[in-house]
């Protein structure tokens, strides 16, 4: 079966990176000039996914504006000759087919990715989490999908990540299987120090089954507790075959300031206007 349809979340609150995302939604911080979901979109389209659902919230009605026709603009832009520019915002609602569903409260990714339940329930589809962009030759997604198309089950994506870093990520248990894909075994959703079964940590990318999702829908979080995808991945480990793909790329989680900054300034040196005054100035202040 064909993926076609993907989830992206968009409706956490970013505490990793307040102030900024106090009336900023981190999905819309900007790379170089396109806001961070733009690059999730791009990727989504480029691995053939057609529908996108987006989970937002009260608070990011700008992600809903962002992929809307800006009827005033577009005639301004039109009346000034701005064609570049005009031609820049248009193509960005027709990239694929959006629909807009509200999570009420911010109570889990998981539960974010259950608004989408009665579009996806009888097909496998891509959850992507906006704030983890990948720079690929390959998309990152399409990478999963060749994985899902080999194994018929859940895949994640994974990346090797530094012993001192995986406490802040979910780190998986894994049974090689062929060269970057594995079976999993365990997931630990930020490990403490010495207790991270590998070095192999999830990124945001997923190939959902429809029993990933029922597992989500039965999951009960402990009381005060978020509903995350993990909750339902490890849920259904223990029946399903779940497989991880190690894709190739560079990662760049932007729901920090590290990560932030490392993504613009990568993405600010493939930038043709801007690559060769910006290594310049690097040269001049870092190197
Ligand atoms: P995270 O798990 O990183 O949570 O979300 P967060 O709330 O955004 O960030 P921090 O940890 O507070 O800094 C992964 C993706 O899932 C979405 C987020 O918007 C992000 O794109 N999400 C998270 C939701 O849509 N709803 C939620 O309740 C939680």
């Amino acid at each position: 079966m064909k993926i076609t349809k993907a989830i992206i979340p968009v409706a956490g609150l970013g505490t990793r990176f307040l102030p900024v995302t106090k009336s900023q939604p981190k999905e819309m911080l900007p790379i170089v000039d396109k806001p961070a979901v733009q690059y999730i979109v791009e990727e989504a389209v480029a691995s053939g996914i057609k529908q996108i659902f987006l989970i937002t919230s009260s608070t990011k009605r700008s992600i809903e504006d962002y992929f809307d026709y800006n009827f005033e603009l577009e005639y301004r832009l039109k009346k000034a000759k701005k064609l570049k520019a005009l031609q820049s915002i248009r193509r960005l609602s027709n990239l694929a087919e959006f629909i807009f569903i509200r999570q009420k409260e911010p109570t889990g990714n998981g539960d974010a990715i259950l608004r989408a339940y009665e579009f996806v329930k009888n097909e496998p589809c891509a959850v992507m989490f906006a704030d983890d962009i990948i720079d690929s030759r390959i998309p990152c997604l399409a990478q999963l999908i060749k994985v899902f198309e080999k194994y018929q089950d859940s895949v994640i994506a994974v990346k090797r990540i530094k012993k001192s870093e995986i406490k802040h990520f979910g780190s998986v248990k894994v049974v090689p299987l062929e060269k970057r894909v594995y079976q999993i075994k365990d997931i630990i959703e930020k490990p403490s120090p010495g207790k991270a079964p590998s070095n192999l940590g999830v990124v945001g990318r997923y190939i959902m089954t429809p029993d990933l999702l029922e597992a989500l829908l039965k999951f009960k979080p402990k009381k005060g507790k978020e509903k995350g995808i993990t909750d339902g991945l490890n849920a259904v480990l223990k029946k399903h075959p779940v497989y991880a793909c190690e894709f190739e790329g560079d990662w760049y989680t932007i729901g920090s300031k590290e990560g932030f900054l490392q993504a613009n300034i990568i993405f600010g040196l493939k930038d043709k206007e801007i690559k060769k005054n910006l290594k310049s100035f690097l040269k001049k202040h870092v190197y």
